[in-house]
């Protein structure tokens, strides 16, 4: 059984009073908060070894330990997402560093289409929009309708035997709109095209099985796992990671730059080294391998369903005040565990509203994230202006919310709503 009190004790930061006040934190769908079993691992490599990794580089003892648990970090973000071999996990800043390798590698011709949704963050559209534009290739957009849900048939009519790749966002970070992940990808590949995935806000929730779904590529960001800033993750069948061009190139990608008859050949390692130049986030690795050990320790499924209770409530409960816009499907069971919404009253907006949560309420300070979410393209759709710099503000939850957080910040939003009105 899990004991969420002692999950909660891992994270110091809820612990804290914070100009005299508890913390309510409503935003790890920007940023999880990391448990002390992820610090401990990081400062584990800068306090005992703070060398260099990678093969054949350093290989004395601190060089060939931090290898050995950086390989080691791979192989348990392999098994988190269930891999076929850790050859298929790329390192990476972020999810969108992976996303914008994929869309710049995958061989893409001029009379070829990439498919994507309106629901996409920007770190989804705008690496396959701008490759799209420097091919001369069409860029199809799937649209999301009003209520935020993706719908298979529209996929359907936008994909075609010239479609070279399919990319959508598999948990909106936005409107929480799941995507029917399973049927877009049948789909796909009934034309022979490659999915990429967008798993930002979906693998930290809910358990992924990429072998299950049989997606091409997937993105992972690790500060949303509640692992460390500065770490991601690419996702590729190892033999179309073989096929893609390579991105970053210099040190520690190659098997050798022979020099011969006045030129350079560089001869380029396989993946997933092939796609890790230079050195890298050693630290950032071990942090990964901690996170997605505390949260397989959890349990995915238990993750899902305490975060899925929690989603109810929060929804139900703004929903009930009437006096909230809520975008995405206003069933529980079909999102992630975050609510955007804003008022109907012209008389705040989503700015007014996360100062006043910070700021105002007596004894929390309630934190959550307000503005576009960098998802403009589906504001523009349903009427949300964000040039006008019309807005959202964003509830987030994660595994160490409780019950009590929502039932205060639902009695807070009350009160404010009387303010308003
Ligand atoms: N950081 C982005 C967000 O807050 C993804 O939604």
């Amino acid at each position: 059984m899990v004991v969420w009190e002692r999950i909660r004790r891992d994270f110091p930061v809820l612990g804290q009073l914070y100009d005299g006040k508890s913390l309510i934190y409503f935003d790890s769908a920007c940023m999880a908060l990391k448990p002390v079993q992820v610090w401990e691992a990081m400062e584990y490599y800068y306090k005992y070894l703070g060398a260099c990794g990678g093969a054949g580089r350093s290989t004395h003892s601190l060089g060939s330990e931090t290898s050995m648990l950086t390989e080691d970090a791979r192989n348990k973000m392999a098994s988190f997402i269930n891999a076929e071999s850790p050859n298929e996990i790329i390192w990476t800043r972020n999810a969108t560093e992976g996303l914008n390798l994929v869309a710049a590698t995958i061989p893409l011709s001029k009379d070829e289409n990439v498919v994507t949704t309106t629901l996409e963050h920007h770190s989804g559209m705008l690496p396959f929009y701008k490759r799209c534009k420097e091919t001369g290739s069409e860029l199809r957009l799937v649209e999301a309708k009003e209520d935020g849900t993706l719908d298979p048939a529209d996929f359907e009519e936008k994909i075609d035997d010239k479609t070279k790749i399919v990319s959508f966002v598999h948990a909106s970070n936005l409107t929480g709109t799941v995507a029917p992940l399973e049927e877009v990808i049948k789909i796909a590949h009934e034309h022979d095209a490659l999915v990429v995935s967008d798993e930002a806000q979906f693998a930290p929730h809910q358990k992924l099985d990429v072998r299950d779904i049989d997606v091409d590529f997937c993105v992972l960001s690790v500060h949303k796992a509640c692992g460390p800033t500065g770490i991601g993750v690419l996702y590729g069948k190892y033999d179309l990671l073989k096929k893609l061009d390579m991105y970053m190139v210099g040190g520690d990608v190659i098997e050798d730059v022979v020099y011969e008859g006045g030129e350079v050949i560089p001869k380029y390692l396989p993946p997933p080294h092939k796609f890790e130049a230079g050195l890298q986030n050693y630290g950032g690795m071990l942090g990964a391998g901690a996170a997605v050990d505390y949260l397989q320790e959890i349990g995915m499924k238990n993750v899902h369903n305490r975060e899925q209770t929690f989603s109810r409530k929060l929804l139900e409960g703004i929903l009930e005040l009437e006096k909230f816009e809520v975008l995405g499907p206003l069933d529980y069971k079909q999102r992630a565990a975050l609510v955007s919404f804003r008022p109907e009253s012209d008389a705040v907006n989503h700015l007014d509203i996360t100062e006043y949560f910070n700021e105002m309420i007596p004894n929390y300070k309630i934190l959550m994230r307000s503005g576009n979410m960098c998802v403009h393209p589906f504001q523009y759709q349903i009427g949300i202006n964000p040039g006008k710099g019309e807005g959202v503000v964003r509830a987030s939850l994660y595994i160490y919310n409780t019950m009590n957080e929502i039932d205060i910040f639902l009695t807070e939003l009350e009160n404010f709503a009387k303010v308003i009105d």
